[in-house]
């Protein structure tokens, strides 16, 4: 019995180039033609490409998901290339951010505007195609532990993350007479696996940078240290997930046999979440879990 999407077509935001393109990626893998969006021609593009040298069909559809225009002219590009749209994955948003006492009003609220307008726009129209249609489709957010857990140092992304927990589960009762389907996925710190991605990130990434990160020379007189996150050596299992895992279970929980799964939040962590804050894995006695089975031919 195998998991297939075959048939189904789906749309993928912010589609580059980590998890939304590893998202798009296997949901190709698993049969789906793809429409792979982002802000950035390139990155949608690149996305395109990487699924299109996998044997997949993928289309780039450009635009920002805050844009009523733009979000109703790509949804219809998509409808009109391949016909319906039975997955969505609100994948856009904005990394890193500033803590509370540093942060911007415009910062802050344009953080929460790409999550919080991405997320109603694209849903509200891809939900409208879906009931016109007759299409039982599934919704997807993705969340971050980050909207669950506090971490120091993005205000705005601690705030807009933990209101798609609700925003998921209210949407998931208003589109379940119409046998659509809203669950969200939580990442936590994957480990990339796109090798252009991680080409590119060793070539430009300045150490050190990341979530939660703030120039010494920005900081006021009083400021006061945190602690520090130790994200590799927290893992349960002793390995990160990547975005291929997270695609898996995206396409597993979209597939048909997932009729009834609605409302709910999944992680591939390898125990983040399960775990005492008080307990430290040791960094040196790991099995491991199984291999990653390679998903990406190129
Ligand atoms: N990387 C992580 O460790 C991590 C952990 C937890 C959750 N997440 C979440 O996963 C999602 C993807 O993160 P990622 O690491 O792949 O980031 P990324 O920066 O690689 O990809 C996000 C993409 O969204 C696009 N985007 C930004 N604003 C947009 C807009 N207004 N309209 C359309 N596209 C827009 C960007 O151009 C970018 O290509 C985000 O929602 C992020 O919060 C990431």
């Amino acid at each position: 019995m195998d998991v297939s999407l075959e048939g189904k077509v789906a749309l993928v935001t912010g589609a580059g180039p980590n998890i939304g393109s590893g998202v798009a990626l296997m949901l190709s893998r698993y049969g789906a033609r793809v429409a792979c969006n982002d802000v950035r021609r390139e990155a949608a593009e690149a996305t395109q490409k990487r699924i299109e040298r996998n044997d997949g069909t993928a289309m780039s559809v450009v635009g920002d998901v805050t844009n009523e225009a733009d979000v109703k002219r790509y949804v219809n590009e998509v409808l009109d290339a391949y016909g319906k749209i039975d997955i969505l994955v609100n994948n856009a948003g904005l990394l890193g951010g500033r803590p509370l006492l540093l942060e911007s009003l415009e910062g802050f609220n344009r953080h929460v505007e790409v999550t919080a307008a991405g997320h109603f726009l694209n849903s509200k129209y891809v939900a409208t195609s879906m009931i016109e249609r007759g299409v039982k489709g599934c919704i997807w957010s993705v969340v971050s532990s980050t909207g669950f857990q506090g971490l120091p140092g993005v205000i705005a992304y601690s705030f807009h993350k933990s209101g798609l927990y609700n925003f998921v589960r209210a949407a998931a009762i208003e589109l379940a007479p119409y046998g659509i389907r809203v669950n969200s996925i939580t990442p936590a710190a994957p480990a990339p696996d796109n090798p252009e991605f991680i080409a590119a990130r060793q070539a430009a990434r300045p150490r050190g940078a990341g979530l939660g990160r703030v120039d010494p020379n920005d900081l006021p007189k009083w400021w006061r240290k945190w602690g520090k996150t130790n994200v590799r050596d927290n893992v349960p299992m002793g390995e990160s997930p990547t975005p291929t895992d997270i695609g898996h279970l995206v396409a597993w929980i979209s597939s048909d046999y997932a009729r009834l799964i609605t409302g709910q939040d999944f992680t591939v962590d390898g125990g983040v979440r399960a775990k005492s804050w008080a307990y430290s894995p040791e960094g040196s006695d790991f099995a491991g879990p199984l291999p990653l089975i390679p998903m990406d031919a190129s």
